[in-house]
């Protein structure tokens, strides 16, 4: 693929760490169609990017509109390189409070959209035989979290389901790595009081939160050609927090 122009998928690409991932492909020259369900900050975004971008109104847990859209965009541009599964959402409490649909509805986004949106692009990646995928997990997957089990078991979930992927789709060329942020200033950060925050610092050897563009240059990293040995990894962009 090297001097050609990429096309790929964005999940949950219209804020926070997956509208930084847009802007770094873009900035490489490459095409991105942004998938959320947050359409005005969507259709925003892909309005200040302009024409190498392009919205696409999509809840990755709606298998239906899953396979719609992706289908959609293989007609409209004959190929898919890069898919970054990034959509997202927490809803914290602790394990005694947490009802069913509080499990249910982190887990159908966070690793069941994970799988059918793989599922949808990667049969075209095979025909391919050239594809990226990046999964974005969290640290919480690997150390888990008071309050998190329900996030905590959908990133670990997400990190097994690239191993796995690593290793069915090899053999078709076809990458497939995690990255798992610690703490990233985005939305969904925003609210910890400046008291936690402060302690956070303190387990963070780099003494800071990281800034959505750290996360997306990694992101960018593992699809480029210089990654092409890598595959089936997660890697932590969390300023050290978590060593493995
Ligand atoms: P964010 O809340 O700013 O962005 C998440 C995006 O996903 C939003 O645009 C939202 O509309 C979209 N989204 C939510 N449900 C969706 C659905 N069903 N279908 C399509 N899009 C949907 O959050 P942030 O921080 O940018 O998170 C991005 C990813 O990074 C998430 O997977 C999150 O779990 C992960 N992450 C974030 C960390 C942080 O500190 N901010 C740390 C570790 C992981």
């Amino acid at each position: 693929m090297a001097g050609d122009v990429r096309i790929g998928l964005i999940t949950g690409g219209a804020t926070g760490i997956g509208a930084a991932i847009a802007r770094r492909f873009v900035q490489a020259k490459e095409k991105v169609v942004i998938c959320d369900v947050d359409v005005d900050r969507g259709e925003k975004l892909v309005a200040e990017i302009g024409n190498s971008a392009r919205f696409c109104n999509l809840d990755v847990a709606d298998e239906t509109q899953v396979n719609q859209t992706v289908d959609k965009v293989f007609a409209d541009f004959g190929r898919i390189d890069f898919l970054i599964n990034n959509a997202g959402i927490n809803n914290d409490k602790l394990l005694i409070r947490m009802n069913r649909e509080d499990w249910d509805r982190v887990l159908q986004v966070n690793l069941t959209g994970t799988f059918l949106v793989t599922k949808a692009v990667v049969k075209y990646m095979m025909k391919q035989r050239y594809g990226k995928i990046v999964n974005i997990a969290s640290v919480i997957g690997l150390i888990g979290n008071f309050g998190q089990t329900n996030y905590a078991a959908s990133k670990a979930g997400i990190i097994a389901f690239t191993k796995s992927c690593a290793k069915e789709f090899a053999s078709r060329k076809i990458n497939v790595n995690a990255v798992a942020p610690g703490f990233i200033e985005t939305r969904m950060t925003e609210s910890i009081p400046e008291e936690i925050r402060q302690n956070y610092f303190k387990l963070i050897p780099v003494g800071r939160f990281g800034d959505p563009l750290d996360v997306a240059n990694v992101v960018f990293f593992l699809t480029s050609d210089e990654a092409s040995y890598i595959t089936g990894q997660t890697i932590c962009v969390d300023g050290g927090m978590v060593m493995q």
